[in-house]
């Protein structure tokens, strides 16, 4: 039998078509556009309404995926939702995406890996393809950050924006799909970037809500070192792992955490700009969505096509971090 492997078949992305500009930001807490662009590279970053929510653009990304990928709901047998901003603590927001998509054969769930989620469901469902468990996975980055940040925090609220992105997986030739891939985390870094409320520890009372547990609470400087040591370090690990170097690399899609992040991961892997896409000027960080939107619209605009080796990076809270070669 012809051994295969599990690779990218189909992929979309939605996102809100409201939008925060810097401006916007400098009106509501103390910052600028120099300070955030300088910082971040962020310009503008779309905003969900208050009557919308995660799974509406994980479905409205699937969707597309599905379709592209030249089959139907009934043939997705996993839907893995990455998110940290789920509509509901329950169900799964997989398993609302599973009604909304009419994916009757399928079993939905979630994976809550912050920044780093759709890489972590990748090497989930890659195993489960490249062994014939199963066929065909949909793998969903979607967040509605926005309802999670506090807008008098600006350490925090001037990154995150909202989106979805996804993936519809399935068995490739040998040879091309999913060449490497590794996921990691570590625990002990809880406090770099989090949201104590509402959950078991902390409970939700008028206290955790008037003391903003619930928001995200980020020490985004500490974070930025590990970042970028943890995304090298992973990828030239999987580089490695699947016999190629960096020059034989088209494209590096790392997570759009900040700009500065993605250069100074580029610089240490010793990747020219050319060849690291980055879309954080119009869409900002929206965590585990900031993968799968960059990934489509690499293919939408021909940037990956047949034949392309991609290297996909990702960090995250957790911590959490993992990176991906691919071959289309
Ligand atoms: O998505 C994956 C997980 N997240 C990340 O990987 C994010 C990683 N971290 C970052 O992106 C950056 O650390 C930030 C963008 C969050 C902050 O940038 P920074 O260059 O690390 O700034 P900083 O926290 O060291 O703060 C420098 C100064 C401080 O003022 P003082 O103490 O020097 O007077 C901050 O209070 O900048 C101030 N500051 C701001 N000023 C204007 C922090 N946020 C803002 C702001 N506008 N929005």
């Amino acid at each position: 039998m012809t051994q295969l492997n599990a690779g990218i078949i189909g992929m979309g992305h939605s996102y809100p078509e409201g939008i925060l500009t810097n401006a916007d930001l400098e009106r509501m807490v103390e910052t600028s556009d120099e300070w955030i662009t300088s910082r971040t590279g962020i310009k503008q970053r779309h905003k969900a309404a208050d009557n919308e929510y995660t799974s509406q653009f994980g479905t409205a990304a699937a969707k597309q995926a599905i379709e592209r990928a030249g089959l139907k709901p009934e043939d997705i047998e996993i839907i893995v939702c990455a998110t940290t901003t789920p509509d509901q603590i329950m169900p799964s927001t997989g398993a609302l995406i599973q009604a909304q998509l009419g994916a009757v054969n399928a079993a939905g769930m979630d994976v809550f890996a912050a920044c780093s989620g759709f890489l972590y469901g990748i090497t989930m469902v890659e195993s489960m393809i490249r062994t014939g468990a199963i066929k065909y996975a949909l793998v969903i980055g979607a967040e509605v950050l926005t309802k999670y940040v506090d807008y008098t925090d600006r350490g925090t609220c001037v990154i995150f924006g909202d989106g979805a992105g996804a993936a519809v997986l399935g068995p490739v030739e040998s040879g091309k799909g999913i060449l490497a891939t590794k996921i990691k985390s570590d625990g002990r870094y809880e406090e770099q970037l989090y949201a104590p409320g509402g959950g078991t520890k902390l409970g939700t009372s008028h206290k955790t809500i008037d003391e903003g547990q619930h928001f995200f609470k980020m020490k985004g400087n500490e974070l930025f070192k590990v970042a970028v040591r943890s995304m090298a370090d992973i990828s030239a690990e999987m580089l490695e792992k699947a016999g190629l170097t960096v020059d034989d690399i088209d494209l590096v899609v790392p997570h759009q955490a900040n700009q500065r992040i993605t250069d100074a991961v580029a610089s240490r892997l010793g990747v020219s700009e050319e060849k690291v896409y980055s879309n954080i000027a119009l869409l900002g960080n929206t965590s585990s969505a900031s993968i799968p939107i960059a990934m489509d619209e690499c293919i939408q605009s021909g940037r990956i096509k047949e034949g392309s080796k991609v290297l996909l990076t990702a960090f995250g809270g957790g911590v959490t971090w993992g990176a991906t070669v691919l071959q289309f």
